[in-house]
């Protein structure tokens, strides 16, 4: 039985006083929450996310994080200066990366293994565009994407990641996968984790799916038996709707 695990993903929206603010209110809607809870804040908003989550359920997590340990990399953030300011998770390969900032299939896996090493959780994006769905390629591409974030990584610790399943025509665009349609997108990349890294990883490791989640459309996604949680944007960036996500049994 996997844990459910609910992400918010704020993009660049807060400043960290309106962080500060956001934690605050959250805090007792989250308090008993049945899944895990984490808020992904841009960088400046760590340290006070961090301050005022201290010693709650509801976990920091970061948008992004470079694969080297250190360097001449200006304007970059390794996974040990995560580590240091109380970050547990981290968004690795999100398609606004990819698609804006370049980022590779190859710097992708970097990334997440060079968060894994520090003890942080990478939460690793995979999703087919719109054009790549019309086309029939959603499987190949899914599957691609999932082998080559994952190479070199062992089983056991396969099972300890999670992944989001975003399909990109569905993020910030009002348009969600049906239930069956992300339940699809999910069972393709658990198996072929199954078939790469065996039924145990592939039972454990927990999958989201992202893709304007929110409260009025949160329940069917989660009843679906592949879906392990959510990446939310948008819904993510009131307390309130996010504690509504995060209370979908409810
Ligand atoms: P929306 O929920 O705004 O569609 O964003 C999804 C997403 O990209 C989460 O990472």
């Amino acid at each position: 039985m996997r844990k459910a695990i609910i992400a918010g993903n704020w993009k660049m929206n807060k400043t960290p006083s309106e962080t500060t603010e956001f934690v605050r209110e959250l805090l007792p809607l989250a308090e008993n929450a049945e899944c895990d809870v984490v808020i992904c804040v841009p960088a400046i908003c760590i340290p006070a996310a961090v301050e005022a989550a201290k010693g709650s359920n509801v976990k920091v997590g970061a948008q992004n994080v470079h694969f080297k340990d250190s360097g001449a990399y200006t304007g970059e953030l390794s996974a040990a200066m995560l580590k240091d300011a109380g970050v547990e998770y981290v968004i690795v390969g999100h398609s606004e990366r990819r698609q804006y900032f370049n980022e590779s299939d190859e710097t992708v896996n970097l990334r997440a293994q060079a968060a894994f090493k520090a003890g942080l959780t990478p939460i690793i994006c995979v999703g087919e565009s719109k054009e790549q769905r019309e086309k029939g390629y959603t499987k190949a591409l899914l599957e691609y994407q999932t082998n080559i974030a994952l190479e070199g990584f062992e089983a056991q610790d396969v099972a300890k990641l999670v992944i989001a399943y975003e399909p990109v025509w569905a993020i910030g665009t009002g348009l969600t996968a049906t239930d069956e349609q992300a339940n699809e997108g999910i069972g393709i990349i658990r198996r072929a984790i199954e078939n790469k890294f065996g039924k145990e990883a592939s039972d454990k490791v927990r999958i989201q799916y992202g893709g304007s989640m929110k409260p009025s459309n949160v329940k069917g996604l989660m009843a679906q038996s592949e879906i392990d949680g959510g990446l939310i944007g948008g819904a993510s960036l009131k307390a309130e709707d996010f504690s509504k996500v995060i209370h979908y049994g409810k």
